[in-house]
């Protein structure tokens, strides 16, 4: 996986999209609402993306839904948005399972209250066989985060000489990931109109195609997505290989 061959030239859909959903709070702003409004008016914007994602056939969707330095924000909204966490598991768990949907939540869980963990458990227990689209949720997580778990574990092996230093290959990190069993995302898409990255899977992006859009979260509807995935259409993914090689591969 870490030498990607040239890419198949039916790869204008992307097998993986991961979202940062932004702009909910300047979407409650807008209308002289309380941020946690936003928030709320952001899960009907979850609720569409993931729709679409069935029907389109897309194969992981990731959403970033709580960064590991958003305990930083004021304690009520950490609250409010713990508590929406908490009841959109026990609202869609059920729709999403009868839908093949398969659910992975990411990040460090440790964090959590205990009847979110086994919210969590539960919602991944229930639909861990399913087939249909998995849906990966990243709550409590941070890219630095996930790398610096990997690592652990690594050197927990070569102290129990399990491993040497010199097996260390870039593969070997990328099994240690928390998402070592899915394709990379193929295309990212951050709403809010904010340019940058916030600590989302720093490693998993490495090739991905980004996609930003002004939009803020709540507005993100189905046109905005088909517009995002049109984007990604239109792209050449050269993974270092020159755009000649890229094409000739494609004509063969
Ligand atoms: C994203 O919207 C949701 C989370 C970070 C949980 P924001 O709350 O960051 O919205 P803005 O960026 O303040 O508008
Ligand atoms: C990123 O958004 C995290 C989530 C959407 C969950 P932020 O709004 O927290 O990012 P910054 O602070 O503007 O970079
Ligand atoms: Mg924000």
């Amino acid at each position: 996986m870490s030498v990607p061959s040239v890419p198949a030239p039916d790869s204008r859909l992307p097998r993986h999209v991961a979202i940062i959903m932004d702009g909910n709070g300047r979407w409650a702003k807008q209308r002289y609402l309380p941020r946690p409004a936003g928030h709320r008016a952001g899960v009907g914007a979850v609720r569409t993306t993931v729709e679409q994602c069935i029907a389109i056939g897309v194969e992981v969707l990731s959403l970033f839904a709580f960064s590991s330095e958003n305990w930083r924000r004021p304690e009520q909204e950490v609250t409010l948005l713990m508590e929406l966490f908490i009841a959109s598991l026990e609202r869609e768990t059920q729709k999403l399972h009868k839908n093949g949907v398969r659910m992975r939540i990411i990040g460090d869980r440790t964090r959590f209250a205990p009847v979110l963990r086994e919210k969590i458990d539960a919602a991944e227990a229930l639909t861990a066989g399913n087939q249909g689209l998995t849906l990966v949720i990243a709550a409590n997580y941070g890219g630095r985060w996930d790398i610096t778990e990997a690592t652990r574990r690594i050197a927990a092996d070569i102290e129990r000489g399990a491993l040497r230093s010199a097996d260390i290959t870039a593969g070997l990190i990328e099994t240690h990931l928390a998402l070592a069993d899915l394709p990379e995302p193929d295309l990212f898409i951050r709403t809010g109109g904010e340019q940058r990255i916030s600590n989302f899977m720093l490693w998993q992006l490495a090739y991905t195609e980004l996609y930003f859009t002004p939009l803020l979260w709540p507005d993100f509807d189905e046109q905005a997505f088909r517009d995002a995935l049109d984007s990604f259409a239109g792209r050449q993914r050269r993974f270092g290989f020159t755009g000649e090689q890229v094409e000739n591969q494609k004509n063969r």
